[in-house]
């Protein structure tokens, strides 16, 4: 009578929601439970522990996925190519792994015959979203569950249930913040941040040095290929490799710090505290290169574009036909975002102090005002008459119905 136990494969974090959540779900569901840890760059602990930890809390299997790699080039990428800003400020950093760990959920729950995947989010967040909407876009037949919105489970219960099981749970030194990090950055909310008044305290901080600490300023110089930074001042370097540079050193200087109130996908709005070095640094440098190879309409239509494409992400619709598509125009507008941005780093800034590129729309004898200039003036009284005509067509007809 040796019937296959139905499967569910977790996203697990090492945490107190996602190892109480092993046993939950076994005693909810009946199913196995089988753990994977996607690396995202969440530091911290080393992976191996998580995956233990996971077996600890009676998980039939335990994944490590290294995906640090994967989510630089194919999230982080297009997202950096996109100058995606969530309400202009918020570099997605969340929003950017969660498809990324759907991805790997619906590929091991596929090749291991699972019929469901699980997370730990709540039912307030984003995450819970994206979760679920990109495994429902890649694996349609899988079920979702979501133990700690679905059984309405609160901190105090999962410490009880632990202790209750004894779980090798050590309950971490009491932090007051929710945490989640990556790569690109950390997002971190409640606590004392709950009240939009308070200050983010100095506890907050972990990928930014205090702005105000006075370190001189620093020149960097990032070589883009196609929207892609390929070198770091003559360095070759990889798109995880780029990001993490960029981390310690916009964030030495205080670069990257965000303070913002949000609106979530579900109504809310919260009250949220990034920071994102790298992020920052690089979208304000890739921008600015656009500004300089981009023909002047197809910048513009770019910028609306990203707008909405920040959007679709934010709102967990990575692998929507729209986002995809959208995609694929920001990758045509790419092709010649190629060559050199300085970036002057102080105090909690980055700037753009310079720029280069054989693919360069500057034109310096039309810009100059210095002799040589090829700009024919006399052509710019015409235009303008033109340019203008609607208006003036527009206005006397107001003056003729003002009386
Ligand atoms: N509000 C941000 C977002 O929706 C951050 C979410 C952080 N997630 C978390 N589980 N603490 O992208």
């Amino acid at each position: 009578m040796a019937s296959v136990s139905e499967r569910v494969v977790l996203a697990y974090s090492g945490g107190l929601d996602t190892s109480v959540g092993i046993g939950w779900l076994k005693d909810a569901t009946g199913k196995e439970v089988v753990a994977l840890a996607v690396d995202v760059g969440q530091g911290g602990e080393d992976m191996e522990d998580i995956r233990q930890r996971a077996l600890d809390c009676g998980a039939v299997e335990a994944i490590v996925v290294d995906a640090k790699d994967e989510f630089a080039a194919d999230f982080v990428m297009p997202a950096l190519r996109a100058n995606a800003l969530y309400q202009k400020r918020y570099p997605l950093v969340s929003a950017l792994s969660r498809p990324l760990i759907s991805k790997h959920l619906a590929r091991v729950a596929r090749e291991l015959g699972a019929d469901s995947v699980a997370h730990g989010c709540t039912g307030k967040g984003n995450d819970q979203v994206r979760f679920e909407a990109a495994v429902a876009a890649l694996a349609p037949e899988l079920t979702s569950i979501a133990p700690i919105r679905d059984l309405a489970l609160t901190r105090d219960k999962a410490i009880a249930y632990a202790e209750e099981h004894g779980l090798p749970i050590k309950q971490s030194k009491k932090n007051p913040y929710s945490v989640d990090k990556n790569v690109w950055g950390r997002a971190v909310e409640t606590g004392l941040l709950e009240d939009p008044w308070n200050a983010p305290g100095d506890g907050v901080w972990e990928y930014t040095d205090d702005p105000a600490k006075g370190l001189p300023a620093e020149d960097v110089v990032i070589r883009f290929a196609e929207g892609i930074p390929v070198a770091i001042d003559g360095k070759a370097v990889t798109p995880l490799q780029a990001i993490e540079i960029m981390n310690t050193v916009a964030g030495r200087h205080g670069v990257g710090r965000i303070d913002i109130i949000e609106d979530r996908l579900v109504g809310i709005k919260s009250r949220e505290v990034y920071e994102a070095p790298a992020g920052i640094a690089l979208v304000a440098a890739h921008e600015e290169l656009e500004n300089l190879v981009l023909e002047r309409d197809l910048g513009r239509y770019k910028r609306k574009i990203e707008a909405d494409w920040a959007n679709l992400v934010y709102d967990g619709l990575w692998f929507s036909d729209l986002k995809r598509s959208l995609d694929v125009f920001i990758a045509h507008t790419q092709r010649h975002v190629s060559g050199d941005i300085r970036l002057k780093l102080q105090s909690g800034v980055a700037m753009v102090t310079g720029r280069m590129s054989d693919q360069s729309l500057y034109d310096f004898d039309l810009a100059t005002y210095d002799t040589g200039d090829t700009f024919d003036q006399s052509h710019a009284k015409g235009f303008i008459e033109l340019w203008s005509l609607p208006s003036k067509i527009s206005a006397k007809r107001h003056a003729k119905n003002e009386g």
